[in-house]
C-alpha cells in the first residue's frame, strides 16, 4: 500500500516532461535509482512509461532480434513470459525449467550452458523473484554461469528490488527491470530499468519504436522529445524513492525478512505451509498451501472485503476527516501483520478450518517481540 507522503506528491502541479524545473527532479530520480539497483558507473538508469512488463519490454526489445540464443530460467508464470515475450521478438529460445515452488538449480544452468558451448547463447533471462510461487533464484550464482559462457543477463527484479538484495555491479547483471508498485511503494505506471554498459555494447536495433533505448536515452539524457512522461508518476516515484533511502536500503531489506519471519511463524502455528521451502523464499510473497476443502478465493475476499478494507481502504465519509490519512498511509508493519494473521484465523475457523484460537497471533508477536518490534507484555515501554 502507498504511503501518504507519496500519494501527496502526487498532488505536485504538473510541470511538462521537458520544462527545465521538471529536469532536476528526472536527474535525481536516475541517481537513487543507480543506489538502489547499485548499477555500475555508465550505466543508463530510467523508468520505462508503463507497469513492469514495459520495462521487461524494453530490455527485451533492445538486446533480442531474429534468431537471438535466449537461454530462459523458467520457476513459474513470469518465467514462462519471458519466454513469450522473447519469442515474440524472434529469439531462439532453450529453457531451464525448475519445479514450480523451488527456487531453480544452478547445476541446471550449468549444464545447459556447457551443453550449448561458450558463446552459443547470447542472454541469460531469468526472474529473481517468482511472484507466482513466492521463490527467490539465485541470480548471482546464475550471472556468474553466464558471464562464464559470455551471455548477458537479463533479469526481472519486479518483486525484490527495494526488499531483498538487489546488486547489478556485484553480481554482473546487464539488464535489468522492475516496476514501481510493489517494493518501491509508488502506484503502477513506471519500469525502473538499469540497462549498462555492458547491455548497450550489445544492443540491437530495437524493432520497436516506444520502446527503443537510444530513443529513451535522447529523451532522459539528451533532452530530446521522444514520449510524454508523466511528471505525476515521476513525482511518486521520486518521493517514493526518497522515503526509502530515509529509511536506509539494508534497513528496508532486514524489516520485510523480520516480518516474513514472524507471519510463517503465525502461519505454521495455525497449522498452515508455505509452498517454497524455507531456503528459497522471498520475504515479499508468501505462497501458502491451501488447506483442503477450503475456497482459497473466498478466503481472500472476506479478509480484503470484510476487514481490511472495513477498516483502512474505504474511502471516508467526509464527516471522519479526523481520520484522514489513514486508508493510504498505511504500510505492513508490525500490527498488520497481527491484524492479517488475526482475521485469517476468524475466516479460515469460519470456513470450517480448524486451529488453536490465537495460535497464529500469538506465535507471530512473539517472534516480532523477540527481534524487538513490538513490546512483550509487562515490558517498560
Ligand atoms: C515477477 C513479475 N514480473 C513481471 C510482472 C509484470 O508486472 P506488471 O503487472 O507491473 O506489468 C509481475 C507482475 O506481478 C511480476 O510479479
Amino acid at each position: 500500500m502507498i504511503a501518504a507522503r507519496v500519494m501527496r506528491a502526487m498532488a505536485t502541479p504538473v510541470f511538462g516532461h521537458l520544462d527545465p524545473a521538471f529536469i532536476p527532479l528526472l536527474d535525481d530520480v536516475r541517481e537513487r535509482l543507480k543506489r538502489l539497483f547499485q548499477a555500475p558507473e555508465g550505466s543508463f538508469m530510467f523508468a520505462m512509461s508503463g507497469t513492469g512488463t514495459s520495462g521487461m519490454e524494453a530490455t527485451i526489445a533492445n538486446l533480442v532480434r531474429d534468431g537471438t540464443r535466449v537461454l530462459a530460467v523458467v520457476t513459474g508464470y513470469f518465467g514462462e513470459q519471458l519466454v513469450e515475450m522473447c519469442r515474440r521478438y524472434r529469439a531462439t529460445v532453450s529453457r531451464v525449467d525448475g519445479e514450480w515452488g523451488r527456487a531453480v538449480d544452478p547445476e541446471a544452468v550449468r549444464v545447459a550452458l556447457r551443453t550449448s558451448g561458450t558463446g552459443a547463447i547470447d542472454v541469460v533471462a531469468c526472474v529473481h523473484a517468482e511472484t507466482s510461487t513466492g521463490v527467490l533464484n539465485p541470480i548471482r550464482e546464475i550471472a556468474a554461469l553466464a558471464r562464464e559462457h559470455d551471455a548477458l543477463t537479463l533479469v526481472d527484479v519486479v518483486t525484490s528490488l527495494g526488499r531483498h538484495p538487489v546488486d547489478v555491479k556485484g553480481w554482473a547483471l546487464d539488464a535489468v527491470y522492475s516496476c514501481t508498485q510493489k517494493c518501491i511503494g509508488a502506484p503502477s505506471g513506471m519500469s525502473p530499468v538499469a540497462w549498462t554498459p555492458l547491455a548497450h555494447s550489445r544492443r540491437v536495433a530495437s524493432r520497436s519504436f516506444y520502446f527503443d533505448i537510444t530513443l529513451l536515452e535522447d529523451y532522459w539524457v539528451r533532452r530530446k522529445y521522444h514520449h510524454t512522461l508523466s511528471s505525476t508518476l515521476i513525482y511518486a516515484l521520486h518521493e517514493a524513492l526518497v522515503a526509502l533511502e530515509e529509511e536506509g536500503l539494508e534497513n528496508r531489506w532486514e524489516r520485510h525478512r523480520r516480518h516474513h519471519l514472524a507471519l510463517v511463524r503465525g502461519l505454521e502455528a495455525m497449522g498452515l505451509h508455505l509452498l517454497p521451502p524455507a531456503a528459497d523464499r522471498l520475504w515479499t510473497v508468501n505462497a501458502v498451501r491451501v488447506p483442503p476443502g477450503i475456497d482459497e478465493a473466498a478466503i481472500r475476499r472476506r479478509i480484503v472485503d470484510r476487514i481490511l478494507d472495513r477498516n483502512w481502504r474505504r474511502p471516508r465519509s467526509p464527516g471522519r476527516q479526523d481520520l484522514a490519512g489513514g486508508p493510504d498511509g498505511i504500510q505492513f508493519d508490525a500490527p498488520l501483520l497481527l491484524l492479517f494473521l488475526s482475521a485469517l484465523e476468524h475466516v479460515l475457523r469460519t470456513a470450517g478450518y480448524k486451529c488453536i484460537p490465537g495460535a497464529g497471533v500469538s506465535a507471530a508477536s512473539d517472534a516480532l517481540a523477540s527481534e524487538g518490534e513490538i513490546e512483550r507484555a509487562g515490558q517498560p515501554s
